[in-house]
């Protein structure tokens, strides 16, 4: 089958020959400031509660740090190349707050502000718009030290540090993200203890959640006033849940952490509500009593894009008969008032974060969102996948991962054919990095970086990707 060198303009459905994205669609990859920049100590900046936590023993695989991670803050323009020889039309980076307001209070941090002029001056310069993130989990410690996430204030400090960067920034960024993944620094940092700040309180995960938000749209209301002409979202991680079998207490399971993993953020951010059924399966935890009159309007302030990192789809089955909440409930948990649903396992093939391969779980997401949430134009600003990289010869061949990519890239494409306004993809990672507790023993990158050296090498599926791009589609199957 013939494939041309330029697909028709703005043509979707499958000619037989290739699946071809609307014009202007942006592809693009995605990173994290801790995960990649290092120079942990370097331009003063000061710690974050990932520096804090990466270095108390236990916490992370084999005690891996982001101290070096890719050293990505000394080769930044070397990888800036590699995203230009990608052909990426964005990308999606994040601002680490202690670097450029160390402490997370006070004035910045000039050198720190001059390391992103920099990048996004590197970025403009080789035809690739910046996606800045501000905020992908690396609070400073001080702020977590005066009661972290959980106590209000940190809401007010967030917005103080957008407003900071938006000064410095915002002449030369258009795209704003507030958060990645509440969910995570909130229900992770908080609940079960497994990311930084590595407490385990149910109550404070809520809190924590609801600050979350809180900062959220007191940021955006700061960008607003700062630069009215900016394209402001938040980035969530949404998972369609589905119950393990047709029976009414797995139904229920899956309603359980359909709340707490989607609707704790959708509704508030896009509807200005908690969902109905939230309180009632929180009430041994909390009484709500930290949200004030006026949270929920500040939160649901208006957006002009809304993010969603997609990996996987969860599948709940109900408790195991005879144990009760009242067997779990204090024991560290990411998901309060619900730790006893069972997460079950189908068979299928999994990567190797041991999450499953459920592509059409992408297409369930997006049309959910824009069915019953909001016409805004979507983004998929995280999707990819961990796999296990050889390098022989030179060269790293990733078939799992390209094929991962594919079949995401498939349902991107049947999504917007349902008429999902999904405007944009960003793989992934970039590069291989710190994954977190995971430390570098997971390897996400369309690059892979070799720690020692740090040498890269663009994977099978980056040349892909890379032709993808290109071609502004897929070839057909
Ligand atoms: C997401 C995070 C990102 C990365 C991927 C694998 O939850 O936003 O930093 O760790 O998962």
């Amino acid at each position: 089958m013939s494939n041309p060198a330029s697909p028709p303009a703005g043509r979707l459905l499958d000619q037989g020959y290739e699946l071809t994205f609307p014009p202007g669609f942006r592809w693009g990859a995605a990173t994290a400031a801790y995960q990649i920049e290092g120079a942990a100590a370097e331009g003063g900046r000061t710690p974050s509660i990932w520096d804090t936590f990466s270095h108390t023993e236990g916490r992370t695989v084999a005690g891996h740090t982001g101290d070096v991670a890719c050293d990505h803050y000394h080769r930044m323009p070397e990888d800036v190349r590699l995203m230009a020889d990608l052909g990426l039309t964005s990308y999606r980076f994040s601002i680490s707050w202690p670097r450029v307001q160390p402490g997370g209070s006070g004035p910045a941090n000039q050198a720190g502000l001059d390391f992103y002029r920099r990048l996004v001056d590197e970025l403009l310069a080789h035809g690739i718009e910046p996606w800045l993130t501000l905020y992908h989990w690396d609070l400073p410690q001080p702020l977590e030290d005066a009661g972290g996430w959980p106590a209000r204030d940190t809401a007010g400090r967030f917005a103080d540090y957008a407003q900071l960067v938006a000064d410095a920034l915002g002449d030369r960024v258009r795209h704003f993200t507030t958060l990645n993944e509440p969910w995570c620094s909130a229900f992770l940092g908080y609940g079960s203890g497994a990311h930084a700040p590595g407490r385990s309180d149910g109550a404070d995960a809520v809190r924590a959640g609801h600050h979350l938000m809180l900062g959220h749209g007191l940021a955006v209301q700061a960008l607003r006033a700062a630069r009215p002409e900016a394209h402001l979202g938040i980035t969530l991680n949404l998972y369609p849940v589905t119950p393990a079998t047709d029976s009414p207490a797995d139904a229920e399971a899956a309603r359980r952490i359909d709340a707490l993993a989607n609707r704790f953020f959708l509704d508030p951010v896009l509807r200005g509500a908690y969902p109905a059924d939230l309180p009632g399966d929180l009430r041994q935890v909390t009484d709500f009593g930290h949200v004030r009159d006026g949270d929920l309007a500040l939160i649901a302030a208006p957006l002009d894009m809304v993010g969603i990192n997609y990996y996987s789809r969860y599948v709940v089955a109900a408790p195991v008969s005879g144990t009760g909440p009242d067997a779990y409930w204090r024991a560290p948990s990411c998901w309060p008032g619900s730790e006893d649903v069972r997460f079950v396992t189908r068979g299928v093939p999994v990567t190797d974060m041991g999450w499953e391969i459920d592509a059409p779980g992408l297409v369930e997401t997006l049309e959910r969102v824009h069915r019953d949430y909001t016409d805004l134009p979507l983004y998929i600003t995280e999707n990819g996948a961990a796999f296990v990289d050889a390098v022989v010869d030179g060269r790293v061949d990733d078939p799992d991962r390209l094929a991962y990519l594919d079949a995401h890239l498939r349902a991107a494409h049947a999504a917007i054919r349902a008429g999902v306004p999904l405007k944009g993809y960003f793989a992934w990672s970039l590069m291989d990095n710190f994954e977190w507790a995971w430390g570098y023993t997971k390897r996400f990158g369309l690059v892979h970086v070799d720690y020692d050296s740090q040498a890269r090498i663009p994977k099978s599926s980056a040349r892909w990707y890379a032709e993808v791009i290109r071609r502004n589609g897929l070839a057909a199957q």
